[in-house]
């Protein structure tokens, strides 16, 4: 199965293609029934009533909506394999018992983690405050490898402070101290040597701050989950070089956590912003890790960039398109006389990777055709049906006349198939960057506004930001996600490289680089 794949689309349907019994673990936090905003402020039994009728025939359906999902993730667990699904007071109860309980078995459940994310609440008169998210823990077997290590648990306040004065330095306490008592509330990693008090025990309520505003971390979409959090849940559940999927990804806290912890991994989420966000949090943190790896990724969008594809390495792109239209390709580079592969009723198939292919090429396939495979040609000759397909991003008129006169004249069918009939696609957005100078600081800093202007048939979803461009590391995010375009920096004397990438609701993405110089004034030099 291919693996480390960010893929755009309903996740019902790419679950369906994936294979059984291939994934390790998956990790999911679906959205809350389809994003209706009410908020259950005093409990009480109007509101919960008013509730329910909003709610006419709801939580059914998103059950249903949920079950047919997991359905399919069940199915390409591994054995071994385990699933945490992410969610709250909204609608646990009812996953646990009508989804997970049916579909992995009461005997599978594993656990449920408690996420106590402590926020500051507005507790009102009847609430207690809520603040924690339920994760469930299901095995699809008895086979499981859920192994949490004591490492990545810190063990509590008073812990600490009670042992810290008989600890060495590498926080191990001996056994002269060791009290019996105490191997019940920390983990004893050596008996021989005592216990470490910098672990604590791992447990099933886990106290991780949720990303608060101004928290680095955070990129500016709704339901982005903490790194720390990910982190326990990949640790545990999988080792180097697993496959994790995550089906509904977001802005891909998972696929970040397992890149960097070395396994491989799905992501699917159904809007392009999510996808988008995510291949720019693996190219950033690449980053801090390039000289250990820097895994390689595919992205599964709607439409193909054109460019991309009309300036791909020709054997490659032909191979591809052949695939993609059902067909064979020759699978060897050079000496084709012609024919690069076959269609899916064994005609013969040449591609150009041109634009305006004329008559010539018509010509000169209808005799290659014919040479390839001569029964095969008379045969569907007699049949009336095509000898041959020549795929190409577009044909002259010359090229169709001659399909006409050879159909007319000779009964022999030519068929043109462009590229665009095979697969969607469409042109990379247009980007231009200008820039104002907002104020000069006595102390020789100039504040500047940079704006960006995308244009794209499809729409601009948002930009993306790096103001120390380097060619050699790529582009390395400073802003993942700017709705508006707009940034403002104060930058000293100097020379500044700058990168603004735009990205359309395709998926496709451009790439402006500005020069910047900060002197007496402020130019652009490129
Ligand atoms: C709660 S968010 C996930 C957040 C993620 N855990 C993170 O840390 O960023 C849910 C995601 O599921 C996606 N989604 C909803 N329905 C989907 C479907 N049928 N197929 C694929 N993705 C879907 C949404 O676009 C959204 O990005």
């Amino acid at each position: 199965m291919s693996v480390n794949k960010l893929i755009l689309g309903d996740n019902l349907e790419i679950l369906r293609g994936l294979e059984s019994e291939t994934v390790d673990l998956i990790y999911l936090d679906p959205p809350f029934f389809s994003n209706r905003n009410y908020e259950v402020i005093w409990g009480d039994e109007g509101e919960v009533r008013s509730f329910q009728d909003r709610w006419a025939g709801g939580i059914d359906h998103y059950i249903a909506w949920l079950k047919e999902r997991v359905v399919e993730m069940h199915r390409v667990l591994k054995q071994t394999g385990s699933m945490f699904l992410h969610c709250d007071w909204h609608a646990d109860a009812y996953i646990r018992v009508l989804i997970l309980d049916k579909i992995f078995g009461h005997n599978n459940f594993r656990n449920e983690i408690i996420w106590s994310y402590k926020t500051t609440l507005k507790v009102s008169n009847h609430h207690l405050g809520r603040d924690h998210d339920n994760i469930f823990v299901y095995a699809k077997s008895k086979d499981f490898k859920i192994f949490p290590d004591p490492k990545d648990y810190p063990p509590s306040g008073n812990t600490l402070k009670r042992w810290s004065k008989y600890a060495d330095e590498n926080g191990f306490v001996s056994n002269k101290h060791f009290a019996g008592s105490a191997s019940t509330i920390i983990n004893t990693e050596d008996e021989s040597k005592g216990f470490n008090i910098n672990h604590g025990v791992p447990r099933d309520v886990w106290e991780i701050a949720h990303l608060a505003g101004n928290n680095p971390e955070k990129i500016g979409y709704p339901t982005q989950k903490p790194y720390a959090l990910m982190e326990r849940i990949v640790k545990m559940a999988s080792n180097e070089g697993d496959i994790i999927l995550d089906p509904f990804m977001g802005g891909g806290t998972t696929i970040a956590v397992a890149d960097k912890l070395n396994r491989q991994w799905i992501g699917i989420d159904q809007s392009v912003q999510a996808v988008k966000v995510t291949e720019l949090r693996l190219q950033q943190q690449t980053d801090l890790f390039t000289s250990v790896y820097a895994n390689s990724y595919t992205l599964q969008l709607h439409k193909y960039d054109y460019d991309t594809l009309f300036n791909q390495d020709p054997f490659e792109f032909e191979t591809w398109i052949i695939g993609q239209f059902g067909g064979t390709a020759r699978g060897k580079r050079g000496g084709d006389k012609g024919i690069d592969g076959n269609a899916s009723d064994g005609a013969p198939i040449q591609v150009k990777q041109q634009e305006s292919v004329g008559v010539n090429v018509v010509k000169n396939f209808s005799v290659s055709a014919e040479q390839h495979d001569s029964i095969l040609f008379e045969k569907n000759l007699k049949a009336g049906k095509p000898v041959g397909y020549i795929i190409a991003f577009s044909f002259n008129k010359g090229a169709v006349q001659e399909t006409a006169r050879l159909k007319n004249e000779k009964n022999i069918v030519i068929r043109l198939v462009n590229v665009s009939e095979i697969i969607p696609i469409s042109k990379k957005p247009k980007i231009e960057v200008k820039i104002a100078e907002l104020s000069r600081e006595p102390d020789g800093y100039r504040e500047i506004e940079f704006i960006a202007k995308g244009d794209s048939n499809a729409g601009i979803e948002f930009y993306s930001w790096d103001f120390d461009y380097d060619e050699s590391k790529g582009f390395k995010s400073a802003v993942i996600r700017d709705v508006d375009g707009k940034q403002q920096r104060k930058l000293k004397a100097g020379t500044y490289h700058i990168a603004i990438k735009a990205v359309d609701n395709d998926g496709l993405e451009s790439v402006e680089t500005i020069k910047l110089k900060v002197n007496g004034g402020v130019e652009i030099t490129n």
